[in-house]
């Protein structure tokens, strides 16, 4: 969930961890803090909050060295104090450290270390692993300089349980950073006369798109003239370098006020980019060329098993609709952090998925690890190529929605549903859908990014009834059928970035508890669809409407909805079920987005979250 950011090379090192660190800052905001090394010796800022105020402090530092490393954190263990900040630096002042993860066994490491005399400054998990660090130093010094650094950190962590990204320093090796990953991200840059290292390609863009990406049990090791993998125990690696596909307008705000706002008008290209590539050549199917399954082998799965959290959990839901709808196969969706420890009796010739925007949520890949470990094989969709979810699939999907740096998930969200609707299609063709409807359902799908468009329209007007309904403490969010997610995904949405207290629900549950919730400060915001329920969702309305709810009406171009009914109706392109879910996520983004904006949120950087969860 933190950021880190480590530099080797002939810059001046601050001004380079701190563009970085901006870059990263959707990661974890509680503090932020680097450290340089300069003459053998550290020159360290960090400070509670935003990156900005570190930037402000290190001005004042006038910090000169050219290899440093930084973090932004978002707090597991010890409050957000500076103390708590990171980098770290053992007692003895020989090496400093940033990290992301958490040092299970940390409470032991630091009862050991007091006993041998080693002082802690600060409340973290991290202080333990430096000093541990510094320990294994002083036993290794009959080691020559050139590995001796190296050495302690792997020794260190042959000891740790838990998870970690790390970035190391030492006063004895100028020019050097050693680090290593197990369950927190770690990728290489490899620049034109220097080496950038980082927990995500958005921090290292600017600077070069040749990356490494570190597997976890590496260790690098990292000099001003080359660099060196291997793993913790002595074998060594043979780097691959991969190039990233983004660049780092992708990453830049433009014209917009957040990255939010960005993110939702990008969808139409984010979808362009999901289907680019992946029809079948008679446009009736769908291709994908990663999932490294043949069709007979497809042909031998009759179930379904999708895990994955939050938003991306939402999209499993639609997929389950729409695989059950037109593929008839029986879907399963489960929360990964359940599925992780409930120990689900499974049937046997299921094909499981793993759906995560950053491949790093830590909840998704130990689901995927149990139902690998179980004998499975496990298809990811990811955005972030090269993420670890990603790697450790038997197959996948990339999205190629491009970086999301909004904290909360909207273009990724929607390119999720059309890769399910296009992997709906796919097994659909295998079974029982015809060439007609399968080329039928292709040409609909071909307008998701053209109806997006015309649903990003209303975004004057709904920016308008956000101004009016702003200031309500408590929304309700009603859909059914394969918009029943997209009532969760709305309610998830407010209040993740406005802090106004919402609930999703299937439209006909309503009169089962939630109704009670119905008042003239409680607005509705429902889903009418053309369609068979399209009545029985105007009979809800009334209901609400009779007990003095507001209602916000989402309908499809056409509707006749009866005049007067709703307070506010917002209308949606008419389009095909396999892409209504899509288009209708467009008013509820825009809505929330308004709304928080309205109320001078942080839209991009909600409190107390982080984009990719990477701690349990
Ligand atoms: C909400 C949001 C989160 C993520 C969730 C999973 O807007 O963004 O709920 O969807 O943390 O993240 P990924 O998809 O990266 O696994």
């Amino acid at each position: 969930m933190c950021g880190i950011v480590g530099y080797v090379g002939k810059q001046k090192a601050s001004a380079i961890l701190l563009e970085g660190l901006k870059r990263l800052e959707y990661r974890g905001y509680d503090s932020a803090g680097l450290a340089v090394e300069h003459d053998h010796k550290f020159e360290i800022a960090k400070k509670v909050g935003r990156v900005e105020i570190l930037a402000k402090l290190a001005a004042q530092q006038r910090l000169s060295g050219t290899t440093g490393i930084s973090h932004t954190r978002w707090a597991t263990h010890g409050g957000v104090t500076d103390a708590n900040a990171h980098p770290h630096v053992s007692s003895d002042g020989r090496f400093a450290i940033v990290h992301n993860g958490v040092i299970e066994n940390y409470v032991g490491m630091r009862k050991f270390l007091i006993g041998k005399g080693y002082t802690f400054a600060s409340e973290t998990d991290t202080e333990a692993l430096v000093n541990l660090i510094a320990y294994h130093y002083q036993k290794e010094s009959a080691r020559p300089d050139t590995s001796r650094f190296l050495e302690s950190v792997r020794k260190t962590l042959h000891h740790v349980e838990g998870t970690y990204g790390i970035a190391v320093l030492c006063t004895d090796q100028p020019g050097e950073i050693v680090a290593a990953r197990k369950g927190s991200p770690l990728i290489l840059g490899v620049g034109d006369g220097e080496y950038i290292l980082a927990s995500d390609v958005a921090a290292l863009i600017s600077r070069t798109q040749n990356v490494v990406y570190l597997k976890d049990g590496e260790i690098v090791h990292i000099t001003p003239k080359n660099f060196s993998i291997t793993t913790l125990d002595l074998t060594d690696v043979s780097p691959v370098i991969d190039r990233v596909a983004w660049t780092v307008e992708d990453a830049d705000l433009g014209r917009f006020a957040h990255f939010m706002e960005k993110e939702i008008f990008e969808q139409p290209a984010a979808l362009e980019n999901a289907m680019r590539g992946r029809f079948s050549e008679d446009q009736s199917s769908a291709n994908f060329g990663g999932l490294n399954l043949t069709p007979a082998d497809f042909r031998q799965i009759d179930r379904f098993q999708f895990c994955a959290c939050g938003t991306a959990w939402h999209a499993c839901l639609v997929a389950e609709h729409l695989i059950e709808r037109f593929a008839r196969v029986p879907v399963e969706v489960d929360y990964s952090s359940e599925f992780r420890y409930r120990n689900a009796p499974l049937y046997s010739n299921t094909l499981f998925f793993v759906i995560s925007q950053s491949g790093e949520t830590i909840d998704t890949l130990a689901a995927l690890r149990e139902a690998r470990r179980k004998g499975y094989k496990v298809m990811a969709i990811c955005n972030v190529v090269g993420s670890t979810i990603a790697r450790e699939a038997d197959g996948g999907i990339y999205q190629h929605a491009g970086p999301e740096i909004g904290v909360a998930s909207t273009k990724a969200f929607t390119s999720q549903i059309l890769i399910a609707a296009m992997f709906a299609l796919y097994v659909a063709r295998m079974r029982d859908m015809s060439f007609s409807d399968g080329v039928q359902y292709v040409q609909a799908l071909k307008q998701a990014p053209d109806l997006v468009r015309k649903a990003l329209e209303q975004a004057p007007r709904i920016k308008e009834i956000a101004k009016r309904y702003a200031r309500h403490r408590d929304f309700l969010f009603l859909g059914r059928l394969s918009l029943f997610p997209l009532a969760l995904e709305g309610a998830l949405k407010l209040k993740e970035i406005s802090y106004i207290h919402a609930e999703g629900y299937p439209a006909a549950e309503m009169k089962h508890g939630p109704i009670a919730l119905i008042s003239e400060t409680c607005p509705t915001v429902f889903f009418a669809p053309k369609g068979e329920i399209f009545n029985k969702v105007v009979s809800s309305v009334q209901q609400i409407k009779a007990r003095k709810g507001k209602t916000i009406v989402i309908a499809t171009e056409g509707c006749e909805f009866p005049p007067g009914l709703a307070d506010e109706i917002i209308t949606i392109p008419d389009c095909h079920e396999a892409v209504l879910p899509i288009v209708a996520a467009v008013p509820v983004q825009l809505l929330s987005y308004y709304i928080a904006a309205e109320l001078g949120r942080d839209v991009d950087k909600p409190r107390n979250l982080a984009k990719s969860v990477t701690v349990e």
